[in-house]
């Protein structure tokens, strides 16, 4: 490989603000699911716990809003931002991949290989937290988008379904919240393992980014930050 490198722009702004957003979101949504996952544990009050989903959920909605737009800028964006240069679905992927372990390639302008199969595994499990989220907040605690829905659906007085409280029981009826609480039950198993499978891969994803910033001497890590890689001058045969 040839030491002359040069400066190439490869991270739009918008990738780097919506990697930066997603990351401080996912953090701090972890740091609370983990709280609520051990509220009986710690003790914390009702009025704690629907604070803490509170939170979650509010937090929860940045999420989804940074990670509904990138998925629409990967259908309309360019080069790099796009979900045909990024997923490991192209036409000769496997190749791709071969040469990938085996080292004949190891300088990529965008992502080598394991990282299109990471970044698909952790765009699959961010989209099913946000799905099953957005649902568990209006069953939970009647927090849009379908709080109004479910609020109604289990109160006695219907006039009266926006004043039902988390928690509460006042102008509930029982059957029908039952059969709400089943409704809820895959969602929320999907959000639990959805989680466990966050915190299985996030650490892997980093372990994989200090690999290749280390095997590509690429300024991965930066390019994050300032959008340039450092790439051989022969890497315009790369994509
Ligand atoms: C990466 C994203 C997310 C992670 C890692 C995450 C993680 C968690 C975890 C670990 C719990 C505790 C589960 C339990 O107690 O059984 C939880 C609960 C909850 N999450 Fe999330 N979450 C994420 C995104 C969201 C989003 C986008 C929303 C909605 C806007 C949301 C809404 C909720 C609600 C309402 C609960 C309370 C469910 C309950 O335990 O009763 N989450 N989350």
């Amino acid at each position: 490989m040839s030491n002359k490198r040069e400066q190439v722009f490869v991270w739009s702004r918008k990738i780097r603000l919506f990697h930066w957003i997603n990351v401080i979101c996912i953090s701090l949504l972890i740091i609370i699911g983990v709280i609520i996952l051990n509220s009986k544990l710690i003790g914390v009050s009702t009025d704690g716990k629907v604070l803490l989903k509170t939170i979650h959920v509010l937090v929860g909605y940045v999420f989804a809003f940074n990670l509904i737009i990138r998925i629409m800028v990967g259908f309309i964006g360019r080069t790099h931002e796009r979900w045909t240069e990024i997923l490991p679905f192209q036409k000769g992927f496997k190749a791709e991949l071969v040469n990938f372990i085996q080292g004949k390639k190891s300088t990529y302008k965008g992502h080598n290989p394991a990282g299109k199969l990471m970044v698909f595994a952790l765009l699959f499990l961010m989209t099913i937290q946000m799905i099953s989220g957005l649902v568990i907040a209006g069953t939970d605690i009647y927090y849009p988008p379908l709080g109004k829905y479910f609020a109604h659906s289990i109160a006695i007085d219907k006039d009266k379904a926006n004043e039902i409280k988390p928690y509460s029981k006042d102008n509930v009826d029982e059957i029908a919240y039952k059969k709400m609480r089943e409704v809820r039950k895959p969602f929320i198993t999907a959000h639990v393992y959805g989680f466990y499978g966050l915190i299985f891969l996030i650490p892997l994803h980093i372990i994989g980014v200090i690999i290749a910033e280390r095997r590509e001497r690429s300024a991965l890590v930066s390019s994050m930050v300032n959008g340039y890689k450092y790439l051989p001058k022969e890497t315009d045969q790369y994509k």
